[in-house]
């Protein structure tokens, strides 16, 4: 299969971190941006966004007692991804919407692969089938440390099959989401979210102005 070249839409802003990053925060937050400017945009998340996507996402994220197979867990997130993309995603663009997602493929290569050890060349050849060309102008990660992530988590109460792996599994998640960053430093942004939540935001507003002043021109 012949993988594609690439092509960054600037109206497509994906936000990513590990567990108990503030991603919550962060979208009020994103959502507020969007309003003030009389944007026309579109919050969704992965896996979900459409109504087949999000029964597949209580699949992936029920706890349950048969093991699953990492590679069950990446084409559920992909086929989960499938329908998000032809249900909302390529439409909303179509239109001229921004298209603003809590987690995309970047989770992919983070969970699947990093966390799973899933080969990067497996997860790139689905990400090439399943978008084609397709890929977010802009990728946002809330950086926190690990250990002040999964506080937030355990303080939170509920959790869910992800939230319950182990910490070198988060460990494997935050590397493989830095090695991302690292070699996209174009589309990708880290954010410090070990900060006080006002410095976030503001940094999160900072990031969003220069994007947005590179496309509104
Ligand atoms: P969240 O809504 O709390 O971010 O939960 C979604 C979970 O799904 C999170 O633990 C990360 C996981 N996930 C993957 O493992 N692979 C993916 O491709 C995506 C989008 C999410």
């Amino acid at each position: 299969m012949q993988l594609h070249e690439p092509r960054p839409v600037a109206k497509f802003i994906t936000l990513e971190g590990g567990e108990g990053a503030g991603k919550t925060s962060c979208l009020a937050c994103i959502r507020e941006y969007f309003e003030r400017r009389g944007l026309p945009y579109w919050v969704s998340r992965e896996p979900g966004g459409t109504g087949l996507a999000e029964e597949i996402r209580a699949l992936i994220l029920r706890p349950r007692a048969e093991p699953v197979e990492a590679l069950t867990e990446l084409l559920l997130v992909f086929a989960a991804r499938t329908q998000h993309l032809a249900g909302v995603i390529r439409p909303r663009l179509a239109a001229g919407e921004w298209v603003i997602l809590d987690r995309f493929t970047d989770a992919s290569y983070a969970y699947q692969g990093g966390g799973r050890g899933v080969d990067e060349l497996v997860i790139a050849a689905l990400e090439s089938w399943v978008q084609g060309d397709l890929r977010p102008g802009l990728v946002l990660w809330l950086d926190v440390p690990l250990d002040i992530g999964l506080k937030r988590v355990q303080e939170r109460g509920e959790t869910d099959r992800m939230d319950n792996e182990t910490r070198d599994f988060m460990l494997r998640v935050h590397e493989a989401y830095r090695r991302r960053f690292q070699s996209n430093p174009v589309t990708h942004k880290r954010i410090d979210a070990n900060q006080p939540l006002e410095q976030v935001m503001s940094d999160l507003v900072s990031v969003l102005d220069h994007h947005l002043a590179s496309v509104l021109i």
